[in-house]
């Protein structure tokens, strides 16, 4: 399996701190972590194909219809799914994003076309993306926000998107697996919107927001009932497994959760760019708890000799290698990063 993502911390056989993936600074809550733990003797049942008790715990969260929630292992299970689903021959990607849009679109040998995110307008998505949406393209993947460069479309453009991809009969997946890290996000989330239109299939996962990516847990959420059902046609009943199901429904009982998250996110951004703008690193606004930021060739490989593993993206579609990726992380580990940072950019001068 080619290593095209952030996490590999199984290749070193010394202690890492991965600032390459990105999950919640506050780490697992002690709740999940103890449901985890007494729900071990239950693993000698086959996991509740429905997940209803999950299900019904979300439904009560996003206040949206049960019918329209489907559940995988990890929203990246989803992605594959729903274009399995949808069979499409052109797919619409905008990048530089999450490359398993771009690895799904393969998967069915669908043609890809681009649409790019310029630095020059902070890698935001603009209205010219209009243009881009043509009767011929059968599928649109956008991320929000977008990973790797923390940027969320205004809720007024992204209906704009969907209505016209309604017209051209395009199916839409809007990725909203980093929201719940979003200040204001009802700015930003399409969720509301979804029982209004059925060409749209918004991911969510628990695995970034919880802290807790080896657990696999994500969901979908979408209102055309032929297209959920075609979703569990093409897949095998049991990928959710009775761990994650608990921890699922342990992690939407917790109270102030995302709350405390947001606003720890935000104080420890502000002092990860306050000290990238000290030390001249040009870095990307986020609304997300990572940072895309910009410097010289390499930097990811020097900062192992700190036991720092940041994500290089030049494997991004868009991107080149001067860009790298960060997560926000607790203060002392961000404090970690600055002293290398600082360290490593400062022996070259
Ligand atoms: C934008 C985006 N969507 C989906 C996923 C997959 O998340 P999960 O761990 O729930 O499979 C990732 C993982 O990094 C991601 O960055």
């Amino acid at each position: 399996m080619e290593k095209i993502h952030g996490g590999d911390i199984y290749s070193f056989n010394r202690k890492i701190i991965d600032f390459s993936i990105n999950i919640n600074p506050l780490g697992i809550s002690d709740e999940i972590f103890s449901v985890i733990n007494n729900s071990i003797n239950e693993i000698t049942n086959y996991p509740d194909i429905e997940c209803g008790a999950l299900k019904n715990a979300v439904s009560q969260q996003e206040n949206i219809c049960k019918d329209f929630i489907v559940f995988g292992n990890g929203a990246a299970e989803i992605i594959f799914n729903i274009t399995n689903a949808i069979r499409p021959k052109k797919v619409l990607l905008i990048v530089p994003s999450f490359a398993e849009y771009e690895r799904a679109a393969d998967a069915v040998s669908a043609k890809k076309i681009y649409y790019f995110l310029k630095e020059t307008t902070n890698f935001d998505v603009l209205e010219n993306i209009l243009t881009y949406i043509k009767n011929d393209i059968d599928m649109l993947f956008f991320c929000s926000p977008n990973n790797p460069t923390g940027r969320c479309a205004d809720i007024e453009l992204t209906l704009e998107i969907v209505r016209k991809c309604n017209k051209n009969n395009i199916f839409v997946v809007i990725d909203e697996c980093f929201m719940d890290f979003v200040i204001n996000s009802e700015r930003y989330s399409f969720i509301p919107y979804i029982q209004k239109y059925n060409n749209v299939l918004i991911l969510k996962s628990f695995t970034k927001i919880y802290a807790i990516p080896g657990i696999r847990l994500g969901y979908g959420i979408c209102s055309n009932n032929e297209i959920i059902k075609k979703i569990h046609l093409t897949r095998q009943p049991w990928s959710i497994s009775v761990l994650a199901q608990k921890a699922g429904i342990s992690a939407l009982n917790q109270k102030n959760f995302k709350d405390k998250t947001r606003s720890y996110v935000k104080k420890e951004k502000e002092f990860l760019t306050k000290e990238f703008h000290s030390i001249g690193i040009t870095y990307f606004n986020s609304l997300a708890n990572y940072i895309l930021f910009k410097s010289e060739p390499n930097l990811d490989k020097k900062l192992l000799d700190y036991d720092i593993l940041i994500r290089n993206c030049e494997n991004f579609t868009g991107l080149s290698g001067e860009y790298y990726r960060t997560a926000i992380k607790s203060h002392s580990d961000n404090k970690i990063l600055i002293n290398a940072l600082k360290n490593t950019l400062n022996k070259k001068s």
